[in-house]
């Protein structure tokens, strides 16, 4: 059997729901090897999720090994000229690992994951247009930078010509708000709709070059977003809706919800470029 090594890119990986996905992959994707970078603002959190992740797979049959890349903050926009490549230069590294250890890696992910609210609390009416260049850098502009990079990055160390079987994929963690509106959410549903769409239109330019994307809904999980959610959101209507399903315990669980990210991707069979929730069959 052949091996199978994967290159996993995580951002906001140190906590919340990335920290989740990293370990559903080690658990379910069936990969053979996992090299990862986390990506972030806290250094040490991610460090410790790394040692975390190959402290679970010690004892199974799951390589791990990975890089951090911390003090990244992509809201600094300024800084994406230099987060980019230090982002880019650990993946490299692990690739280039990986050929010399005859262990090549066989699939690049990349998990646009990290993500804020916005202020819940203003109606679109009240939202200045600074605060929504602030959202978009952070939300929409970094993550253009962060696909154009890794996109670049994985065919520069893979040409399709010398490695025909490598496959790319490229996930955004998305939203129901990406298709669906609700007041008091216009920075966040509009941010999501921009980063769905983008992800769409990658997978036609790349589909020749082996790339799949997936917009993934991970449902409204019980986690420090949400708390933050039930906290500053300006809609009494879903607040009740929101504080009901925390009240219940049918908040969605962050394990539960990554798995299921894992699974889609392990089984490979989704349509390139398309939007599938948590909810979905
Ligand atoms: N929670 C939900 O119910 C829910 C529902 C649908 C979609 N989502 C989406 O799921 C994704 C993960 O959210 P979560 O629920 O895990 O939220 P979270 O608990 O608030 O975690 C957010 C992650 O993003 C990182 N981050 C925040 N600002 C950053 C910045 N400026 N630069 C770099 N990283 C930054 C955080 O790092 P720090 O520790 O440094 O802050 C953290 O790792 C988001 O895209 C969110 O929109 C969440």
């Amino acid at each position: 059997m052949s091996l199978s090594h994967h290159l996993v890119i995580i951002t906001g990986a140190n906590r919340g729901f990335g920290a989740s996905v990293a370990h559903s992959y080690v658990t379910h994707s069936g990969a053979n090897a996992i090299s990862f970078v986390l990506v972030g603002r806290n250094q040490k959190g991610l460090e410790e999720v790394l040692s975390q992740l190959q402290h679970n797979a010690s004892g199974s049959n799951v390589e791990v090994k990975g890089l951090v890349v911390g003090d990244v903050d992509l809201a600094d926009i300024e800084k994406l000229d230099s987060n980019l490549p230090r982002i880019q230069a650990a993946a490299t590294e692990l690739r280039q690992e990986s050929i010399q250890a005859k262990k090549i890696v066989t699939k690049s992910v990349l998990v646009n994951n990290a993500g804020s609210l916005g202020n819940l609390s203003k109606t679109a009416k009240d939202v200045t247009w600074q605060e929504a260049r602030t959202y978009f850098d952070f939300n929409v502009v970094s993550l253009v930078g962060l696909c154009s990079a890794f996109l670049k990055s994985t065919q520069a160390t893979f040409p399709k010509e010398q490695y025909p079987d490598h496959k790319t994929v490229v996930v955004n963690i998305s939203s129901l708000l990406a298709v669906q509106a609700f007041s008091n959410w216009s920075l966040y549903a509009a941010g999501k709709a921009a980063r769905d769409r983008l992800l769409g239109v990658i997978a036609l330019e790349e589909k020749a070059n082996n790339v799949k994307t997936l917009n993934y809904a991970p449902g409204p999980l019980d986690n420090d977003m949400q708390a933050d959610v039930r906290r500053t959101l300006g809609d009494k209507e879903q607040l009740e809706i929101y504080d009901g399903m925390h009240k219940n315990g049918s908040l969605v669980k962050m394990d539960d919800s990554s798995r299921k990210l894992v699974m889609l991707l392990k089984k490979d069979e989704f349509a390139s470029g398309g939007h599938i929730d948590f909810y979905d069959e």
